[in-house]
């Protein structure tokens, strides 16, 4: 099941995001994120455990930029990562997707495009010495 995060989730969460990033739990609070109104974490959720997340900013009603998406590896390539996006576009009236991944993130990539977006700009250097690059999905 999809839900919106709660609170008591943070420790799931932070466990999945620290995986990719050790940093994560310090850089993303999920009890300031929850405070933002154009913020909103969905987690992807079956018998209690979170399977993954996805945390995007809604700005002016209608765009969205992806923050952070993370599914667990073992239940990767499994569509969880599609239907966390896919929830999200039905229950928003979403014209404009955008986020920023690094150019070396061929796994994400690849997901990104298999959902339409396309690299529109790249940043060079965005993150230290790899490039970053700006995807956008029209919708
Ligand atoms: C990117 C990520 C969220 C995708 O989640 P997922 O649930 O595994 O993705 P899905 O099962 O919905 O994949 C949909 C499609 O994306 C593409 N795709 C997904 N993972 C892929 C991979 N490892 N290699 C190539 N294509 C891939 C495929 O076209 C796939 O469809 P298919 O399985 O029918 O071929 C997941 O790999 C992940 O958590 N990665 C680590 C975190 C990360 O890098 N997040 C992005 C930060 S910008």
């Amino acid at each position: 099941m999809i839900r919106e995060a709660i609170i008591a989730d943070k420790q799931q969460i932070n466990n999945l995001g620290l995986k990719l990033n050790s940093n994560y739990d310090k850089l993303f609070k999920l009890e300031d994120i929850l405070k933002e109104d154009y913020a909103k974490i969905l987690v992807y959720e079956k018998e209690n455990k979170i399977l993954g997340f996805i945390h995007v900013n809604i700005f002016l009603d209608d765009s969205m930029d992806i923050m952070n998406i993370i599914v667990d590896r073992k239940y990767q390539r499994q569509k969880i990562g599609t239907k966390l996006i896919e929830y999200l576009l039905t229950s928003n009236d979403i014209k404009k997707m955008t986020l920023e991944v690094r150019a070396s993130n061929n796994k994400a990539i690849s997901f990104y495009k298999s959902l339409g977006f396309k690299i529109v700009h790249v940043r060079e250097k965005y993150y230290g010495n790899e490039d970053g690059y700006l995807m956008v999905k029209e919708v």
